[in-house]
């Protein structure tokens, strides 16, 4: 029902607004006749639902003498605020409501009512304690492009066997051997982005990430493969927001086409590997060996749907979060300068990059570390997240009806000045231990909480680490054209994907720009601390 069909137009594109987890914009002009029929669709939807939750809440009433909605009007009949979240930026949709209701509000979108919180308890009663209680909730033609035994979409022993095996696999202990792979793509990618052009940063992060995606999904993987699961997800993430149709030719019928190559794909490269007898630890190694304990392994559908939603999971994410930090960097040079001496000092002592980098020495980029966790708190990149209540739920005297979505608000809480103090300001000393001003618990979930918190964050953050090391130790970079606005895919990234140029610094550049800054010692003199 909450299948979101509101295609806006924004900036001369036209951009899909749903905003939540691992959904894409990518409708094309062979949509348009669909859109009317989306439009239709939509209507009828809100109404059906809209007639059902205000029959639910009547319903209830005189049995449910304690508990109450929460406040907040559910907007114009059918449509709710559908109109009113989509003509403005969301991000003051939320503020205001906050402001205004505090920090549980309800309201009515897209043909679904919700509960919205924006405290860090409320979180975390959804996401942590009482996580059995509220269960992921996706529309179904995501689901249908994403895979059905995808982790995400569980609860209970499944998605406690799934996550274990992906979890075991994204773990410090099994990504530190993939160091050296993921400098070296971060490598030749930056060569690549110096070739005296404008890129488009987003664009470029997202062939990054997904490069180191494949590395930790499948260790080294024949070139063949590769290219043929990097051309068909292309087409499933072109089509990934689209309206959902069968009908041949559309940009969702196609996507479906193309998901379906990649489960052959992913079923080929495990033929193959069976008949080598390959042992891998990768996670389709982790994967393939799984058993249950009835001796059960998983299904080459089970498998594929897993591998392939985690590499949706993962790219993204991880490039728009890469996009925020080349920006903030670039909107702060003295902290660039503080972030290049340390990265400088590192490069330096390794001979100028003539030994490869270290775990060791990925954990000890204390500075870099923070601008990591401060742009991933300035970005929100995953802006909230959705449950669905499974049963009556009543929270601090609200009801949360059985049914209804929930919103756990994490831009809300990040950009709450209770929390964060002017939270505004692009500060990563805000995590400095030695400031003791570490955010409290539950006040800085970037990568969500409990059950489903994200199991891919120690990967994510070291590819971020190390493509910064490369980046500001040997290039420059930038921006190009307007450098303010965000746009949203749905994941907030800058405008235009922030269009930049990059080139590599020469050493007397370096020594220059390293002399100025000598003057100017602000970024200098961190305390060690541990991260
Ligand atoms: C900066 C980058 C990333 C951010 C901000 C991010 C954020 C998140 C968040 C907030 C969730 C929880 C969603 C919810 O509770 O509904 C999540 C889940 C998930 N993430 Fe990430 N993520 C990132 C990178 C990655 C990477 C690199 C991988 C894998 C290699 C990954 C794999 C996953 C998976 C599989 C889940 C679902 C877990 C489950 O349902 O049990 N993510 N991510």
């Amino acid at each position: 029902m909450c299948v979101l069909v509101c295609a806006l137009s924004r900036g001369g594109e036209r951009e899909q607004r749903e905003r939540g987890r691992f959904v894409k914009i990518g409708l094309t002009g062979a949509d348009m006749l669909l859109g009317i029929a989306a439009s239709i669709f939509l209507f009828i939807s809100a109404l059906l639902s809209y007639t059902f939750t205000r029959a639910h809440t009547r319903r209830r009433r005189p049995q449910q003498r304690k508990a109450k909605l929460p406040p907040g009007p559910v907007g114009w009949p059918f449509i709710g605020e559908t109109l009113q979240l989509y003509s403005q930026d969301p991000n003051i949709f939320f503020a205001n409501k906050q402001k205004r209701y505090g920090e549980i509000f309800k309201s009515h979108i897209l043909g679904c009512p919700c509960v919205m919180l924006a405290s860090p308890e409320a979180a975390r009663f959804v996401l942590v304690t009482q996580a059995h209680l509220f269960k992921p909730t996706y529309p179904k033609s995501k689901e249908k492009l994403i895979g059905p035994s995808a982790l995400f979409f569980h609860q209970g022993d499944y998605h406690t066997r799934l996550r274990r095996l992906v979890q075991g696999s994204l773990s410090p202990d099994a990504i530190r051997s993939l160091v050296p792979h993921i400098e070296s793509i971060a490598i030749s990618s930056l060569e690549a982005w110096a070739e005296d052009r404008i890129i488009n940063t987003f664009q470029e992060m997202k062939k990054f990430s997904f490069d180191v995606g494949i590395i930790a999904l499948f260790g080294c993987l024949d070139s063949y493969y590769k290219e043929e699961l990097k051309k068909n997800y292309s087409i499933v993430d072109k089509g990934y927001n689209s309206f959902p149709t069968n009908i041949p030719g559309t940009a969702y019928s196609n996507a479906f086409l193309a998901r379906k190559r990649l489960s052959q794909i992913v079923s080929e490269i495990i033929i193959k590997r069976k008949e080598k007898r390959l042992e891998r630890k990768d996670l389709l190694g982790c994967l393939m060996n799984s058993k249950d304990e009835k001796g059960q392994s998983l299904t080459d559908d089970q498998i594929a749907d897993n591998i392939i939603g985690v590499l949706f999971a993962a790219q993204d994410t991880t490039a728009s979060a890469l996009t925020w930090v080349l920006k903030f960097l670039h909107d702060n040079p003295k902290l660039l300068e503080g972030v290049k001496a340390e990265q400088i000092a590192i490069y330096e002592s390794n001979g100028l990059g003539k030994r490869p980098l270290t775990w060791a020495q990925a954990r000890s980029m204390i500075l870099t570390y923070r601008v990591i966790l401060e742009s991933l708190r300035m970005a929100s990149i995953i802006s909230f997240t959705f449950r669905e209540a499974v049963a009556d739920v009543e929270y601090k005297g609200y009801l949360i009806p059985k049914g209804w979505k929930v919103l756990p608000l994490f831009r809300n809480i990040h950009h709450n000045p209770e929390f964060f103090l002017d939270p505004q300001k692009f500060d990563p000393s805000r995590f400095a231990v030695y400031k003791n001003v570490a955010p409290k618990p539950n006040t800085f979930m970037p990568f969500g909480n409990g059950v489903h918190a994200c199991p891919g964050n120690e990967l994510a953050k070291l590819e971020m680490l190390i493509l910064i090391h490369h980046l500001v130790a040997k290039f420059r970079w930038e921006v190009v054209g307007s450098q303010s606005g965000i746009q949203y895919g749905p994941f907030p990234v800058p405008q235009h994907g922030l269009p930049a140029r990059f080139w590599k610094e020469s050493v007397c550049q370096r020594q220059e720009a390293e002399a100025s800054f000598e003057g100017d010692s602000s970024c200098h003199s961190l305390p060690p601390i541990s991260i």
